[in-house]
């Protein structure tokens, strides 16, 4: 796939992400795969769960049935790396990042608007890792991990696609498309308060 665009035209996130993430991550590349195998962990709890709130979406169940083990072959490639270099992985922290996002979910209301936005949840969550994966996959100074993290990168940026794609099977595309503009908005707040904290964020 053609990533080779500005990050905003293709996933349409707002800010990039701090250059000084690379850094971060090079400091402490224990902290960073242990961080990025809880996040293999939670798009495969999430998905199960998606499941089986919404089983009765036939689409979603056997689209998201493989996602499910995909990302927990992710989950499994990070944890490999860390026993082939001697690291532990670590306790999963608390996900400040995420638990923003899960803040801008309507709770009340109904049930469509509910699913519209958990839907668009995990298509940000996506989009973010993988405007991650690519920055590590750029400026890594370890080819091999470069090259880890460009698998990563390609994977995940076919999954944002996937999860817009389900929203617009169950629901009129301009709302989507509305919605989806107010989440952008609002994750390019969260991202500026974070960097300027200097939060650590997946
Ligand atoms: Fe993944
Ligand atoms: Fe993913």
């Amino acid at each position: 796939m053609d990533l080779s665009q500005d990050t905003k035209n293709i996933l349409g996130l707002q800010l990039p992400t701090d250059p000084r993430w690379i850094n971060l991550a090079e400091r402490s590349l224990e902290d960073i795969l242990t961080d990025h195998a809880f996040c293999e962990q939670k798009a495969a709890t999430t998905c199960i769960t998606l499941i089986t709130r919404y089983s009765d979406k036939e689409k979603l169940v056997k689209e998201l049935a493989p996602i499910v083990t995909e990302e927990w072959g992710h989950f499994r490639l990070v944890l490999a790396e860390l026993h082939k270099r001697k690291l532990k992985l670590g306790k999963q922290r608390k996900d400040l990042y995420v638990n923003k996002l899960l803040e801008f979910q309507r709770k009340g209301g109904n049930w469509e608007d509910r699913f519209l936005d958990q839907l668009l949840t995990m298509a940000l969550i996506e989009a973010r890792s993988c405007e991650r994966f690519k920055r590590l996959s750029e400026g890594l100074e370890d080819e091999y991990l470069r090259n880890f993290y460009r698998r990563f990168m390609e994977s995940e940026a076919g999954h944002y696609t996937l999860f817009i794609d389900l929203a617009e099977t169950y629901m009129d595309k301009e709302i989507v498309r509305k919605r989806w503009k107010e989440w952008l908005d609002f994750e390019a707040d969260v991202m500026e308060t974070m960097e300027v904290r200097g939060d650590r964020i997946h």
